[in-house]
């Protein structure tokens, strides 16, 4: 595994990697990931009206949320009032989450909000479900976001994506992070594996300590259970405004799962 921060991911072992996923798409072999639903740390943070979301009375927020799935977060986002872009490396995933949207927003499930607001949704304004094809690690789908004098997004969310890429692929993922959020927008994650030992090989890659290393310290995000730390220089991009343990998670979480919500450092 390199720990050189700066070495170079080789790109035939990207792409093979994600020729990986397109595959498990196509011979339906989702039930890995596939979660049937959205997180409920989500809504409940995002029902609880956070004061770190960015304000903008004049146009609904906007969000990204790259590796999307099913696109389960994609549409229950829109339907708390956000303009979502589902993005994800397989056509027949954006198939599958555009089908998903047209069933979901007509009549939403009570799985969408929190249990208090299971009747219905907060707001009565409903945000758009979009879905592209593409590679996160690249720009050519960014054009195809069409958001009037768009400077990158409200809100990213981050679930079993940075876990479900190779280890090498981590500072760049940062480093796109950073370049698609808006200057006063969020990225949250929800971070999952906690409890798997990060010399294990993935997908999924444990992930403790990991999104600390790269977005507040700066680090490749190769670390080990000995060396990491929350100590040391923060010379990441990101501050982190919230940290947590969600009273609600998915099972498979094992009661780890921890909510991360982070700002670029301005
Ligand atoms: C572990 S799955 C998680 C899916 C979703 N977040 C969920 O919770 O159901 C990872 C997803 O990321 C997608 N993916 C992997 N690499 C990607 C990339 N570079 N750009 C966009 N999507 C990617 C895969 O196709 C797969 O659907």
């Amino acid at each position: 595994m390199a720990m050189d921060p700066h070495a170079q991911v080789p790109t035939q072992l990207i792409s093979h990697f994600s020729s990986g996923w397109i595959e498990l798409w196509d011979s339906d072999q989702t039930h890995f990931w596939d979660r049937g639903k959205p997180s409920p740390a989500l809504i409940d943070w995002l029902e609880s009206q956070p004061e770190v979301l960015p304000l903008h009375p004049n146009r609904k927020l906007t969000a990204l949320v790259p590796g999307c799935g099913k696109g389960y977060d994609v549409v229950m986002l829109a339907l708390h009032g956000i303009d979502v872009y589902g993005l994800e490396l397989s056509r027949k995933g954006v198939e599958i989450s555009e089908a998903y949207a047209k069933a979901e927003l007509a009549r939403p499930s009570s799985y969408n909000f929190a249990i208090e607001n299971e009747t219905g949704p907060l707001t009565s304004v409903i945000g758009n479900a979009k879905f592209l094809e593409g590679d996160f690690f690249k720009t050519n789908w960014e054009k195809r976001v069409a958001i009037d004098g768009f400077q990158g997004f409200d809100l990213i969310y981050d679930y079993t994506f940075l876990c479900a890429l190779l280890p090498e692929m981590r500072m760049d993922w940062g480093r796109r992070m950073s370049e698609l959020l808006s200057p006063d927008g969020v990225l949250v994650c929800l971070e999952f594996p906690l409890h798997k030992d990060l010399k294990l090989p993935g997908p999924p890659w444990g992930v403790k300590g990991v999104y600390w290393n790269i977005l507040s310290q700066g680090g490749d995000g190769i670390i080990d259970e000995e060396t990491a730390s929350e100590e040391g220089q923060l010379q990441g991009k990101f501050k982190r405004m919230t940290y947590f343990k969600p009273a609600r998670m998915y099972e498979n979480g094992k009661g780890t799962d921890m909510f991360s919500v982070w700002k670029l450092r301005r």
